[in-house]
């Protein structure tokens, strides 16, 4: 089975549509996990997954939106997490790339959102866009114990660290693209064990797509391009990456789709 690890459902780019992308998703067997990236949206994706039995749901604060997380958010995000179907507090982290909000703010929403996770005993789903240092030193200070490098862009050297506090690895379109060296190279050296799979929709289409809006389906040209990194088979690629997701998100029962 195919799992798109790493979604965003929720974002406007769906909101034409969104019903005819659930068909197609719910035709391919598949199951997806949709991440909030703020207080709206991760009410959204707790919704989405109440009404259709293939979407999981984390809830959290983006770094983009750290500043406007608002003084109860730890408090809504609790009560969210309550719902059996949301599987980890994501997605957190640090972006020093854009730089959208003031990074003291950024770490502290961060840290904060880990000791939530810490309390709950549930997974983090973490963004680090060239924050690689600081993101490894707050996760190794947290305690928390298991989580999910989303489109993982650091080097394989900084992934040993990320696995000694019981991290995996999430790679999407960016593996098809032909300037991605760095995520290329840890998606083709990581042990197998340790990756997922994610379309990070509507952004990041693989090619030849490049450039469109991104939906679940794609993961399928993502499978296939982590397959041919790797010399193995798609299949070998379909079952190590959905048995990882069942080890990295306890709450993920399977019960929703088909072909499984
Ligand atoms: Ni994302």
């Amino acid at each position: 089975m195919l799992i798109d690890a790493h979604a965003h459902l929720d974002d406007e780019a769906f909101d034409g549509d969104r019903e005819s992308v659930m068909k197609k998703i719910r035709e391919k067997g598949m199951i997806v996990i949709n991440a909030g990236s703020n207080i709206e949206t991760s009410k959204f994706s707790v919704e989405l997954s109440q009404k259709h039995d293939f979407i999981y749901a984390c809830v959290g604060i983006h770094p983009h939106e750290a500043a406007k997380a608002g003084q109860n958010y730890l408090e809504t995000l609790k009560q969210l997490a309550e719902y059996e179907r949301v599987l980890a507090i994501g997605e957190i982290g640090l972006d020093y790339h854009y730089d959208f909000c003031d990074r003291e703010i950024q770490k502290k929403v961060f840290a904060e959102q880990l000791e939530l996770a810490k309390e709950l005993g549930l997974p983090v789903v973490v963004h680090d866009r060239e924050a690689h240092r600081d993101t490894l030193e707050i996760l190794q200070k947290s305690g928390v114990k298991k989580g999910l490098m989303h489109c993982y862009s650091a080097s394989l050297e900084m992934a040993e660290e990320f696995m000694k506090i019981g991290f995996y690895f999430s790679f999407g379109g960016t593996i098809t693209f032909k300037n991605a060296s760095r995520p290329k190279q840890a998606a083709s050296k990581l042990p197998l064990d340790k990756i997922l799979l994610e379309t990070d929709c509507p952004y990041l289409s693989p090619e030849p797509r490049r450039g469109k809006r991104n939906d679940p389906t794609e993961i399928e040209t993502i499978a296939s391009a982590l397959a041919k990194l790797r010399g193995v088979s798609i299949e070998e690629i379909e079952r190590a990456t959905a048995s990882n997701v069942r080890n990295l998100f306890g709450r993920l029962t399977l019960t929703g789709g088909r072909n499984r």
